[in-house]
């Protein structure tokens, strides 16, 4: 009986929106038109807004979420810890990557983007499975070290420890990746943690990422 109970799954949401952001780069990237420098600038921006957000991603989740699993179970997040580590380095390369398109022109920025696509898709595919692992083997630990609640506390910790602009740009990624249920979970248990006033300033931000259809969804599931 125990195993047919959903434990809570706090990879669950953030991981969507990681793969919907690193899915649509890549895509970005290999479509870039190296002769027009804005669209080559708004593509690399958001490559490197992407680079940022995994930087977080990493930080958050080696200071809360591995903390937490070695504070009950020595050891038990060295492998995230060991892979986290070499995606810090694949970030630095991929943003040198990012320059070296920046700052080049014609058939070299062509050999320059070319090349930065490539290495992308790597780092895409090899979090991709990093995530898979840590949605099965640590949270596998993380459920039998730490009750739901306890789960949510961490959680919550991670995110009282982001400055509203970068709530807002992960948001951004995010709700559009979410199923309605979901959307509905996250934007309903926002709404009891923020002044009526704040929360719909908030939903008017968010309104342009969902098409009609799934906006009408939520409103509903919020009703
Ligand atoms: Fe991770």
């Amino acid at each position: 009986m125990q195993a047919m109970i959903p434990r809570y799954d706090m990879y669950a949401f953030i991981h969507k929106a990681l793969r919907a952001f690193m899915t649509d780069t890549l895509l970005s990237m290999g479509r870039m038109d190296c002769e027009d420098d804005a669209d080559t600038a708004v593509t690399l921006g958001q490559v490197r807004g992407l680079l940022e957000m995994c930087r977080a991603h990493l930080d958050h989740e080696n200071r809360f979420v591995h903390t937490a699993m070695d504070a009950r179970a020595p050891g038990s997040a060295d492998r995230a810890e060991k892979e986290h580590r070499e995606h810090l380095r694949v970030i630095d390369l991929l943003e040198t990557d990012v320059f070296a398109v920046e700052h080049s022109h014609g058939e070299k920025r062509e050999h320059a983007a070319g090349q930065l696509y490539r290495q992308l898709a790597v780092f895409v595919a090899e979090n991709l499975e990093h995530m898979q692992m840590e949605e099965t083997d640590n949270n596998r630990v993380l459920w039998a070290l730490y009750t739901d609640e306890e789960l949510r506390a961490i959680e919550g910790a991670i995110v009282a420890s982001q400055p509203p602009e970068k709530m807002i740009a992960t948001l951004r990624w995010m709700l559009p990746a979410l199923n309605p249920s979901e959307r509905g979970l996250l934007i309903g248990g926002m709404r009891q943690g923020m002044p009526a006033e704040a929360f719909h300033g908030m939903l008017e931000v968010l309104r342009p990422l969902l098409g009609s259809g799934d906006w009408c969804k939520l409103e509903r599931v919020l009703a």
